[in-house]
């Protein structure tokens, strides 16, 4: 294995200032914002397998499996509701949701999800149109908030089709959306959604967003091939992976939902080549989100879940990787053909570490942990298999080795 160490050093030399144990300061541009969230946001979003044919019992439904599963207690909170809730505005500009989705009214389903001990998301757009062609908000933002508000709504996805493509109109737009939530007397966080085209991570906090996507949608594949439209988890995480230091506690980068057990299933990420990935290849992703302090909205039916996605999507030891109490998104130090290696300074003094090998064959992984600017002895924990290990040995295809690393 001492071709994987050579590959190590040389990639290393540069990276090993890496400020592993120290949190970043808060910029002084970043104002304080009172709806930021602690922690990435965790819930289960409703896109990527149901797009527009959602309704009021599929969500009751999938707010009953959440708890049912183990993944409320796991740490998911939110039902996020993505687009195609939306019925007209009446007379009066309020807009109502689809009675025939949601005959109860959302109100209705803010009070069963809220009964649950769960919360409640909902999605807009910042234009007269969303990105599926429902109702948006521009221009009736305070009265959207206000009703947002008064069915007990708890977070908005903010979406921007349908508007110009120039940057100061988007911050414009979004923080005219922040303001009518802040005044609208609820909690409502704000999830900026325009996909990392006007580097929202420069700008999204400042506009009030509790997240920001930082890439297009992402489909069920691990990596789109030559000249293939639609990205998959590597491509996503290539865009996200270089953004560490827009991160903070209360403002995070969000590279799109996780993927884990959609195995391809017909909805609009399985479309642009997203045929699906193997389990291992969903685990990676979630791995890798956890490092990277990623907002994790699952987005699989959550009604059949499968052993090895709950697995995923319930493990403790990874989620509180992601939801560390320092809120650092882990750095990327090691970037070569056919490894990543992430590092992530955790509040208790811990140091967690992602070996992501990126080849189409298995892989012998030989860390020094010099190198990688750990210097002393470690307990290294396996974060999948729960137990310490001594070597990290071999690593499969697409998988990411998840690590703890403890001071001894
Ligand atoms: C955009 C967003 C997606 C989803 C759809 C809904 O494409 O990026 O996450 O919300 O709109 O139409």
């Amino acid at each position: 294995m001492a071709k994987c160490s050579t590959i190590l050093l040389s990639s290393l030399i540069a990276a090993i200032t890496v400020q592993a144990q120290k949190p970043k300061a808060a910029t002084a541009q970043t104002p304080k914002i009172a709806t930021a969230a602690q922690a990435p946001p965790m819930g289960w979003m409703s896109w990527n397998a149901f797009g527009p044919n959602i309704t009021e019992d599929l969500l009751k439904q999938t707010a009953d499996a959440l708890v049912s599963s183990g993944m409320k207690d796991a740490g998911y909170k939110y039902i996020f509701i993505d687009d195609g809730w939306q019925g007209t505005r009446d007379a009066q500009h309020h807009l109502h949701p689809d009675p025939k989705k949601f005959p109860s009214g959302i109100r209705a389903l803010a009070d069963y999800v809220h009964s649950k001990g769960l919360r409640l998301g909902i999605y807009s757009d910042a234009a007269p149109r969303t990105c599926g062609g429902f109702t948006g908000s521009l221009g009736f933002e305070k009265q959207d908030a206000a009703d947002f508000a008064a069915w007990g709504i708890d977070y908005l996805k903010y979406d921007y089709c349908n508007a110009p493509e120039d940057s100061a109109t988007a911050k414009t737009r979004y923080t005219t959306m922040y303001k009518a939530l802040a005044a609208s007397g609820r909690k409502i966080l704000l999830g900026i959604c325009e996909w990392g085209v006007r580097q929202p991570w420069r700008w999204a906090a400042g506009a009030g967003g509790t997240v920001w996507r930082t890439s297009g949608d992402i489909r069920d594949k691990w990596k789109a091939r030559p000249n293939e439209e639609g990205m998959g988890i590597l491509d996503i995480v290539d865009i996200n992976a270089p953004l560490d230091q827009y991160a903070k506690k209360g403002h995070w980068n969000d590279p799109d939902m996780l993927v884990a057990g959609l195995y391809g299933k017909k909805g609009p990420a399985s479309d642009l080549g997203g045929t699906g990935c193997n389990d291992l290849e969903y685990q990676s992703q979630f791995s890798l989100y956890c490092i990277m302090a990623a907002p994790l909205a699952a987005s699989n039916d959550l009604r059949n879940l499968n052993g090895y996605t709950k697995t995923i999507l319930t493990n403790k030891e990874a989620i509180s990787i992601d939801q560390d109490a320092l809120g650092i998104q882990g750095k990327r130090l090691v970037n070569d053909d056919t490894w990543e290696i992430f590092l992530k300074p955790l509040a208790n003094g811990d140091t967690a570490v992602a070996i992501l090998n990126k080849a189409d064959q298995p892989q012998a992984a030989d860390i020094r942990w010099p190198d990688l600017g750990l210097n002393g002895a470690y307990k290294v924990r396996d974060v999948w298999s729960h137990r310490e290990i001594k070597e990290i040995g071999t690593v499969k295809s697409h998988e990411t080795r998840l690590l703890r690393l403890r001071r001894i």
